[in-house]
Order: structure tokens, then sequence, then C-alpha cells
């Protein structure tokens, strides 16, 4: 687990509002093929780590403690990933790898809980999030979305969940995307309260340029009011006659506020190939080992 500084621990202590997370995880992964056969394109590698494993980080740090993974057929190993590694840790325990045993035991910290619940069919994000319902019962909760790989000091979900101490309400992370990528995203618009926060007041899902309200769009990073689950429930179906997440938060819109949160930090988009192997090379050029002489092997390329 990453370490963060004492004083920012301290701060989320006190305020710790949002306890569970929801990972949807069930998706096929077919951007990714041949890699993601037979494997889940969650536990895909940047630089050491599977994808998964930095939003739960991110999750863990932002005072999260139950991880409840939304998977489907083919996901086990994300459920090995953060089970005990018996035969592994007593190799590595009987060989003196005192480090490297940490490493594995630090995957899943003694305070956190992962629960997992099986998504039978894959009708969309909001049936997947809908999945976790009973899990979650009647409190915020936050969703990460893992082909997100987000990069921030503080981690971009604790800021959402300071955000959330204060407006007490469902906050989605954003972010200004170029007119012509508003069709990958749930795209927001509404009355801006300071630099980074708007009160929304409008969100469509993946439209054109030409419909898109605002160039904001949706990062793979919600807190969400419970309320969420009725209106995700009641929707009808939507785009590719898939239960969106979106259509929930529209409705949601009606009920209740809903802000939007430009987050201060970096966000790769590691369901493409371009966003993860740039993630790839940022991250290893940042790693404590690897990256002195990683950027001298870049800068030796001819390119
Ligand atoms: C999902 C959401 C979309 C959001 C995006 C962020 O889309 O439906 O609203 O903007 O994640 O990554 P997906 O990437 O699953 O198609």
């Amino acid at each position: 687990m990453t370490k963060w500084p004492q004083g920012f621990q301290l701060i989320l202590s006190s305020r710790m509002h949002v306890k569970k997370a929801i990972f949807p995880v069930a998706g096929l992964g077919t951007r990714f093929l041949p890699a993601t056969k037979a494997q889940p394109k969650e536990m895909l590698p940047v630089v050491d780590k599977p994808l998964i494993q930095y939003a739960v980080e991110e999750a863990y740090a932002a005072g999260v403690r139950e991880m409840i993974f939304v998977t489907g057929r083919h996901k086990r190993p994300i459920e090995d990933h953060f089970d005990m590694t018996f035969e592994l840790e007593v190799a590595l325990e009987q060989a003196g790898k005192q480090e490297l045993l940490d490493v594995v035991r630090s995957v899943k910290p003694d305070d956190m809980e992962c629960v997992y619940v099986r998504q039978a069919q894959a009708l969309g994000l909001g049936h997947a999030v809908l999945c976790g319902q009973r899990l979650i019962g009647n409190e915020p909760f936050a969703v990460l979305l893992a082909d997100d790989l987000m990069v921030g000091t503080p981690p971009v979900l604790a800021q959402m969940v300071e955000q959330y101490g204060e407006w007490r309400a469902s906050i989605l992370a954003v972010q200004e995307v170029p007119p012509e990528q508003t069709r990958r995203y749930g795209i927001v618009a509404g009355t801006p309260v300071n630099d980074r926060v708007v009160d929304i007041t409008r969100i469509v899902g993946k439209p054109a340029p030409e419909d898109a309200p605002s160039r904001l769009g949706v990062a793979g990073r919600y807190i969400l009011t419970p309320g969420v689950f009725h209106e995700i429930a009641t929707q009808p179906r939507g785009v590719g006659g898939e239960i969106q997440l979106t259509d929930g938060i529209a409705a949601l819109l009606r009920r209740e506020k809903v802000f939007a949160y430009r987050y201060e930090g970096k966000r790769y988009d590691c369901g493409s190939k371009e966003g993860f192997l740039q993630a790839n090379v940022e991250l290893a050029l940042q790693h404590p080992v690897l990256g002195a002489d990683f950027r001298q092997f870049l800068r030796g390329l001819e390119l």
C-alpha cells in the first residue's frame, strides 16, 4: 500500500464518511485481445502492479475499507490476487525474502475486507452498480472504474471524500475533454460553485460533440448517495440496451444535488492501448527503483 503523510491520514480518519466502494470488474476487455483472452483486463500490469490494485489502493487511501467487486465469469484471478497466497508466503519466508513477503502481504491489509458479487449478465455499468446494492445498504459509497488509472496527491478519491464531507451529496470526478472525444464520456453541465466544483443540472451519456452540453467529461470515480439505486432500478434500458449509470444519475438529479469535481491529478485511460502504454511509460519513469535507468533507456532511443 502506498504510504501517505501522517497528517493526511488524520484528516481522512476524522471525516471517514465513505466506507465502501464498488469496483465493476465484469467487463470482457475485448479491446485488449488476445492479452485478455484468458485473463481479466483488470489484472494487466502497469509497471509491476495490476490495474485493479491501483484502484483498490486509491480507495484504501481515501479511507474505504470494504471493497465490493462486481465480477463475472473468468474473473477468479482478481479474487486470488486479493486473497492470501499461502504457498508463496511460506516459500518467501523460508527463503528469507522479507521485502518480497512484505510486498505480497501489503496487497490486502488486515483491516481491508474484499467482497465479491457476480453480475450474471453484462447489462451495463448501472446494472453492475445495482448488483452491489445489498452490500452497500443505506450509506454513501464510491464507484471506481479500474480502467481509469488516476494519479494525484492526495489521491483522487481522497479529494472526492473531502468534497463529500463538505457537500454531503453525490460527487462525480470530471475533466475537460476535447470536443472530438465527447462520445466516450458522460458529459455534465451546470452552475459553477467554485474553481473546482459545479452544481450539475444536466448529464448526458456519450453525446456527439454537437449535442454535448459542455466539455466536462466524467472520469471513472464517483461518490454516490444510496438514492441512486432506486433511480437506476427504475430506468428503462438506455444506449445499447444496457442499464446506464449515467441515466440513473440523471434521474437522481431531479431529487438530489449532484456535484461535479474537477480533480487535481492525471488520468490514464487504460481501457485504450494508447492510455495503457502512456501509463506504463510515465509510471516507470516515476518508479523509485526503475525510473533512472528507464529514463536513460528512453533517451537512448532514436525516435
Ligand atoms: C463509463 C461511463 C461514462 C464515463 C466513463 C469514464 O464509460 O459510462 O459515463 O465517462 O466510464 O471512463 P465506459 O468507459 O465504461 O464506456
